[in-house]
This record gives C-alpha cells, sequence and structure tokens, in this order.
C-alpha cells in the first residue's frame, strides 16, 4: 500500500522550496522504491486568495486523510493589512491545533561542514545537536481570554498563558521519548520564578521523570537558556518547553546551525500523523528568486520519512545525501558568505538528486 502524502507549498519561497523536495520524493519513488503518493493543497496567502480562507475546509480535510503533511511557509506582505482571523499566520496555527499537533520537534544540528557559517565560533558550534521539543498547541498562543478592550478610556491587549497538567504531562512525554534515542539528558525550560503556570509546569515535568530514570532531568528559566544557547550550546541534549518561548529558543538554536535556511521540523500528534515543514517561513524578500535554500524543506521530507513513514533508512540517505552537497562546496544565499559563489535554490535540489541516484 502506498503511503499518502499532502504537499501544502504556501507562500513566498514556500513553492520554490517544495518543488526541491518534490523532485527528492520522485527521486525515492523512482530509484529507491519508496510507495508514495502525493497531492497538492492551498494554505495560507495563496488560500486566502483563491478560497478567502488561510485553511479551507478541503485542505485540512486532506490533512486528516493523509499519513502526513509536508509544508513550505506561510506569509507575506501582501496579507499583512487582513483581520487577524483570516491571516496566513492563522492557518498554520489552525492546522496544528485542529489536528492536535502538539509535539513540535526542532531539531538543530550542525552539518560539519558549515561550522564556519555559524555566528558563533566554530569550537563552540562544532557537532552541535540539540532538540527542540516545544508545546505546539497550547500556551499563550491558544489560551483565553485573548484580545484587545476599552479600559478606563485606552486599549488594553491581553492573552492567557495556560497548560493544563495533562498538555504538560504529554509533551514531557515526547521530550523523554526522543531523549532515550540520543543522550538521555532533557533540560526543562519555563519562568517558574515569575509565572504560576511555568511552577505547574515544573512540577508536572518533574513527576514524568519519575518514569524515565535513565533519562537526566534538569530545569532552567528561559532568560538563563536564551543566553546559554548562546554562551555554549552544546550542553544541551533535548530542551523541552512551552509554546511561545519554543518559538524564540528555537530561531535561537537555529541560527547557531549557520542558517535558519537549514532546519526542519516535525509536528505530532497523538495518532501518529505529522505536519513537516522547514523553520525559515516564507521570506518574500527573496521569494521568486532562486535563491532560498531548498534544504530545510528537504530535511524536512527526511524527518516525515523517519516518524510517519518509518523509512528511517531513507530518511539516512537524504540525509548523507545533503551532507555529501555540502561538502562538495556548494552553498545557497544564505550559507554562502564572502567566499563562494551562491547556487540557486534548483541547482542544490539538483545536487541532492544527483547525490540520491549515485
Ligand atoms: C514558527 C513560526 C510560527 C509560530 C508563526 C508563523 C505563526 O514563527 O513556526 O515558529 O509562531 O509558531
Ligand atoms: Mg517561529
Amino acid at each position: 500500500m502506498s503511503a499518502r502524502l499532502l504537499l501544502l507549498p504556501g507562500d513566498g519561497i514556500g513553492p520554490e522550496v517544495m518543488a526541491e523536495a518534490e523532485r527528492v520524493l520522485e527521486c525515492l519513488k523512482t530509484h529507491h522504491g519508496l510507495a508514495v503518493e502525493w497531492s497538492f493543497g492551498l494554505i495560507g496567502g495563496a488560500a486566502i486568495d483563491a478560497h478567502n480562507d488561510p485553511l479551507p475546509a478541503e485542505t485540512l480535510e486532506a490533512a486528516q486523510a493523509a499519513d502526513a503533511t509536508l509544508l513550505g511557509a506561510v506569509g507575506g506582505p501582501k496579507w499583512e493589512a487582513i483581520e487577524r482571523a483570516l491571516r496566513p499566520e492563522r492557518g498554520l496555527l489552525r492546522i496544528r491545533s485542529e489536528m492536535g499537533l502538539y509535539a513540535n520537534l526542532r531539531p538543530a544540528m550542525l552539518f560539519s561542514e558549515l561550522a564556519a557559517a555559524s555566528s558563533l565560533r566554530p569550537e563552540l558550534v562544532a557537532d552541535l545537536d540539540i532538540l527542540i521539543v516545544r508545546e505546539l498547541t497550547g500556551g499563550i498562543y491558544f489560551g483565553q481570554p485573548r484580545g484587545i478592550r476599552e479600559e478606563n478610556g485606552e486599549r488594553v491587549g491581553y492573552n492567557t498563558e495556560v497548560y493544563s497538567e495533562s498538555e504538560i504531562e504529554r509533551i514531557a512525554r515526547s521530550a523523554f521519548e526522543a531523549a532515550r534515542k540520543r543522550d538521555r539528558r532533557v533540560c526543562s525550560v519555563d519562568k517558574a520564578n515569575v509565572l504560576e503556570c511555568s511552577e505547574l509546569w515544573r512540577e508536572v515535568v518533574t513527576r514524568v521523570a519519575a518514569d524515565y530514570p535513565d533519562c537526566t532531568l534538569s530545569h532552567m528559566y528561559v532568560d538563563n537558556a536564551a543566553m546559554q544557547l548562546v554562551r555554549a550550546p552544546k550542553q544541551f541534549d533535548v530542551v523541552v518547553t512551552g509554546n511561545l518561548f519554543g518559538d524564540i529558543l528555537s530561531d535561537i538554536a537555529a541560527m547557531l546551525t549557520g542558517s535558519i535556511g537549514m532546519l526542519p521540523s516535525a509536528s505530532l500528534n497523538a495518532r501518529g500523523q505529522g505536519l513537516y515543514e522547514p523553520v525559515h517561513g516564507s521570506a518574500p524578500d527573496i521569494a521568486g528568486q532562486g535563491k532560498a535554500n531548498p534544504l530545510a524543506t528537504i530535511l524536512s521530507l527526511a524527518m516525515l520519512l523517519r516518524h510517519s513513514l518509518d523509512r528511517g533508512d531513507l530518511a539516512e540517505r537524504v540525509e548523507s545525501a545533503v551532507g555529501s552537497v555540502l561538502a562538495s562546496g556548494l552553498r545557497t544565499a544564505d550559507l554562502a558568505g564572502d567566499q563562494s559563489k551562491p547556487v540557486s535554490t534548483q541547482a542544490m535540489g539538483d545536487a541532492v538528486v544527483a547525490q540520491l541516484q549515485s
């Protein structure tokens, strides 16, 4: 039986990077016997333009019926003036929420070939391998009440940071399970010195840790964690944290690896379905110019193969093809620095496909 995938290119550089991931998929199907079918759907600004809805019902239904979904990116200046509920980002937040994709895995791994592209000194990031496990369907992103109201003659904006014990427990379990496949160290990041919500977070994560005696648990306040990530990032193995802190820390972790253009992510639900997307976003400033780095999307496809299709073997092939291409010196503009002449999105895709065929 063929696996069924849904591809959602989205906006900005999304379609360009997705085109290269699709070519990798085609190559896996033709040359490596991967039994897979795929179809396309609309999300974000592209869906607003076609259906006046950033997540049309047919896209959500297709994602729910698929074994896994690969997404490019959403958003752009064209849709920024639209009311909040109809913005492209809402499409992304809704698909995460509607599908219950609570466990967001954001690995930050440094390909050794790219150590010079990091903003930190090479010795601080050599062999960096961190996994950020971000809670994705709760916290202040979704908490009620929220809004902007009138109070004493001025407007007041408010949001709610809220986590239930069950939400904390399941994301903690995701983190410990992931740690078991790595160095078995989990660092839980919170703001328990100030926030009650974090106090509960810390208590529940500590309780869950008792079920994983083979793993070690430490706690860190988020401000310190941000500092430690740029001071001595290799101290971390798995970092587990809430939605907002995870959003911020994962961008920091991404930059340590040289370029946010390299980082994949997986968002998983309790049924084992996943939404896979590059961390980088739609980069409207370079959209349509063939400059975007397709590797984060190709590496997201590798995560899809591993987590949703149980094809860790093919995931490793894709990852090592990416490593070989980087070792051969190919760099898209985000990675090139001043030393080398950048290659196009498509040339990078070509090189990965060529590696996979060899
Ligand atoms: C991310 C992005 C999204 C988020 C935006 C686009 C809504 O920054 O996936 O990290 O904040 O979760
Ligand atoms: Mg983000």
